[in-house]
């Protein structure tokens, strides 16, 4: 039974998507079958793989409308799977029938969990009903964060949100941990501010995994020209962080699938 795991944050520009795409990227290096789901209208992470959203194209909108089935709406990339987002996405919401709307999403996977061993949903800097759907679906959720006062505040409120989803719709659900990204080792302010967020998560009883990313250009660069990090240059040291990252979050939960 593959695991769903979710990338979530109301904060935006946290990482949440680079992250989701170096985790289908690293997965798939270490021989797991991966899907990717974009639940957010940015699409960032369709456009940044190439997958085709507009047009006569089922995508996550119409899975949660229940107009396509999963496997309708997924997409076959060169190295792992993608149902990817439209921008009309946004206004979804009045869109969805009010009884059972949250969890349109967990319903719609149900069909292809088996298929994969990790399905991966990158979602929105918000906490409507995509990211709430997202919530529902998932059996974990990683929470990336960078070292910032703001940040902090935000992923503070979050946690209480997705105490409020696992109390209402999905008690199972697992907060794997907070993940620093885009972190300066060198700034004795970004230290302080991991530190803060590690403490602060432990009071809500939420690790801080020991692995952080750090910035580079050259993740840019992949998004612009569309490359695989992994591939193109191992030992950049955001490649190094993440593959650190994922032992770290492969060793706390062994894939059961
Ligand atoms: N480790 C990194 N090194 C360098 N740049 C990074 C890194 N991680 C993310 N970025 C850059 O930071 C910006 C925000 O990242 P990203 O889009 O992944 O965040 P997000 O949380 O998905 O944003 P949103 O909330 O808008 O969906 C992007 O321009 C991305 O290229
Ligand atoms: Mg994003």
């Amino acid at each position: 039974m593959g695991k769903i795991i979710a990338l979530a944050n109301q904060k935006g520009g946290v990482s949440k998507t680079t992250s989701s795409a170096l985790m289908a990227y690293g997965l798939h290096h270490r021989g797991f079958k991966v899907l990717l789901v974009d639940l957010d209208p940015q699409r960032n992470l369709s456009k940044n793989m190439n997958a085709k959203t507009t047009g006569d194209v089922k995508t996550s909108m119409e899975l949660l409308l229940g107009t396509a089935t999963a496997e309708e709406a997924i997409q076959h990339l060169p190295y792992f799977d993608i149902i990817p987002a439209k921008k009309e996405l946004a206004s979804i919401e009045p869109l969805m029938p009010l009884s059972g709307r949250l969890k349109k999403l967990k319903k719609g996977l149900a069909a292809v969990k088996d298929k994969y061993n990790y399905i991966i949903l990158d979602t929105a800097p918000s906490l409507g009903v995509l990211s709430v759907n997202a919530l529902v679906a998932a059996d974990e959720v990683i929470v990336p964060s960078t070292a910032s006062v703001f940040s902090i505040e935000g992923f503070l409120d979050f946690f209480q949100n997705v105490r409020d989803v696992q109390e209402d719709d999905n008690p199972d659900l697992v907060i794997r941990g907070v993940l620093i990204t885009m972190f300066n080792g060198r700034a004795v302010i970004s230290k302080e501010l991991a530190e803060m967020t590690k403490t602060l998560s432990d009071k809500f009883d939420v690790k801080t995994f020991d692995s952080k990313i750090r910035s580079s250009v050259f993740i840019s660069e992949s998004q612009v020209h569309r490359f695989d990090p992994f591939v193109v240059d191992p030992k950049n040291i955001v490649c190094q962080d993440f593959n650190n990252f994922l032992d770290e979050f492969l060793e706390g939960g062994a894939q059961n699938g």
